[in-house]
């Protein structure tokens, strides 16, 4: 039998076990498929597809800053022609029509006739708030990076961590780190703030619920390192009515000023202390039960997530406290292609990366760590890494 049978049959198979809810068919059936893609793909059509993948992308942030994700969402799933969408718009008919049938093309909405759409899941989804964020910081911000990425790597060598006085690709479009730049911009500031708490809309499980934290803490302290403006412990709090412990949120001043008042009145509800603090100093929250750091250390090089990790190891009582990464633990045998973007990304923001388990392990016992446990969550997930002090 070809490798092509062998996949259809596997996806058959994967599919009745989607239907029937096993845990991980859902993720392995979409493997599955990619493979069966690539397998039946020539050269030339998996070449040309990934060249082209750029123009949609562009496509998709014109149509976004047109309004027409907004009109089109607006519609509540009724079908709609494009000169109506158009209607009032500044823009020309042909125009609009020419984005609709990309984002179509994309499945990004539906194409229900000819110069006929309607919104679907996928395009609510897109029009979130979150969601627009990710598209702005990503094509806005990031996008002069990778276009400057080629001086980049004649002027710089392109170190993989750079030191002091080295620039990395953020630094070299820039000229300033990234975070330092938001710090500058508060409407790129809050974007990245919103992006960063839609990260599980619709996809990511709850940390607590890959790590069962409650299943062995009615009480104590968790502290929530860098967790930005707090809704990590705020869905804790809702869905954990009964813990009796106290929640502290850690970020830098700058993000705790930023927060709305509906932002704080979440914070003030779910009981939830404010500590101001800058992570590469000593950590001030002492022999705490829960240490969680969420999408932070994939930001810094190793020199500085050890830096970061040795704050909070300092302060963690043995027996009694667990630090608990969210982040990804890369495959390096079969990497999920989104996961290996996301390295890509966190290389040209941040001079960061996704690490593997050897990566991970090494960076932890630089730090005065060890790795207990890894909690995984499906290839294109970030995964829990449970660590205690050495
Ligand atoms: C990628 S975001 C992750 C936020 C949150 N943990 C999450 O998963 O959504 C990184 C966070 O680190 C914070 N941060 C950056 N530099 C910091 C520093 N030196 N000390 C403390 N927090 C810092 C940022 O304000 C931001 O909230």
């Amino acid at each position: 039998m070809t490798h092509s049978f062998r996949l259809i049959e596997q996806i058959q198979f994967l599919n009745q076990q989607r239907l029937q809810n096993v845990k991980g068919a859902h993720e392995d059936m979409l493997a599955a498929i990619l493979e069966l893609k690539y397998e039946v793909q020539r050269p030339w059509d998996t070449l040309w597809e990934n060249r082209f993948q750029m123009f949609c992308s562009f496509g998709k942030r014109m149509a976004i800053e047109m309004g027409l994700v907004q009109a089109i969402t607006d519609r509540g799933g009724a079908p709609v022609s494009s000169k109506d969408l158009g209607a009032g718009t500044r823009f020309d008919q042909g125009l609009i029509e020419r984005l609709l049938r990309l984002l179509a093309s994309m499945r990004l909405i539906d194409m229900t006739g000819k110069n006929e759409f309607k919104a679907t899941e996928v395009t609510t989804l897109l029009n979130s708030k979150g969601s627009t964020a990710y598209d702005k910081i990503f094509f806005d911000w990031l996008c002069p990076v990778g276009a400057n990425i080629v001086r980049c790597i004649n002027a710089t060598g392109l170190p993989q961590f750079p030191e002091s006085g080295q620039q990395g690709p953020f630094e070299y479009a820039f000229g300033v780190p990234f975070y330092e730049h938001i710090a500058q911009r508060p409407g790129l500031k809050q974007d990245f703030d919103l992006a960063m708490s839609a990260k599980r809309d619709g996809l990511v499980p709850q940390w607590f619920h890959v790590y069962p934290v409650m299943e062995e803490l009615e009480t104590g302290v968790i502290v929530d390192v860098a967790g930005n403006k707090g809704y990590e412990l705020v869905s804790l709090a809702a869905e954990h009515p009964e813990f009796e412990g106290t929640l502290i949120l850690e970020d830098l001043p700058s993000t705790f000023a930023q927060m709305n008042e509906e932002e704080q009145s979440k914070i003030k509800d779910a009981g939830i202390r404010l500590q101001e603090y800058d992570f590469f100093t000593p950590q001030p929250i002492k022999g705490a039960n829960i240490y969680f750091i969420r999408d932070v250390l994939h930001d810094w090089p190793d020199k500085e997530a050890v830096q970061l990790l040795s704050q909070t190891a300092e302060a963690m009582e043995p027996g009694r406290s667990r630090l608990l990464i969210e982040d990804h633990v890369v495959d390096d045998e079969n990497i999920h292609p989104t996961a290996a973007a996301k390295d890509i990304l966190m290389l040209l923001t941040l001079n960061g990366i996704e690490r593997t388990l050897e990566q991970w392990k090494v960076l932890l016992e630089d730090s005065g760590l060890m790795i207990v446990k890894v909690w995984p969550d499906g290839p294109d997930h970030p995964s829990i890494i449970e660590a205690v002090k050495t």
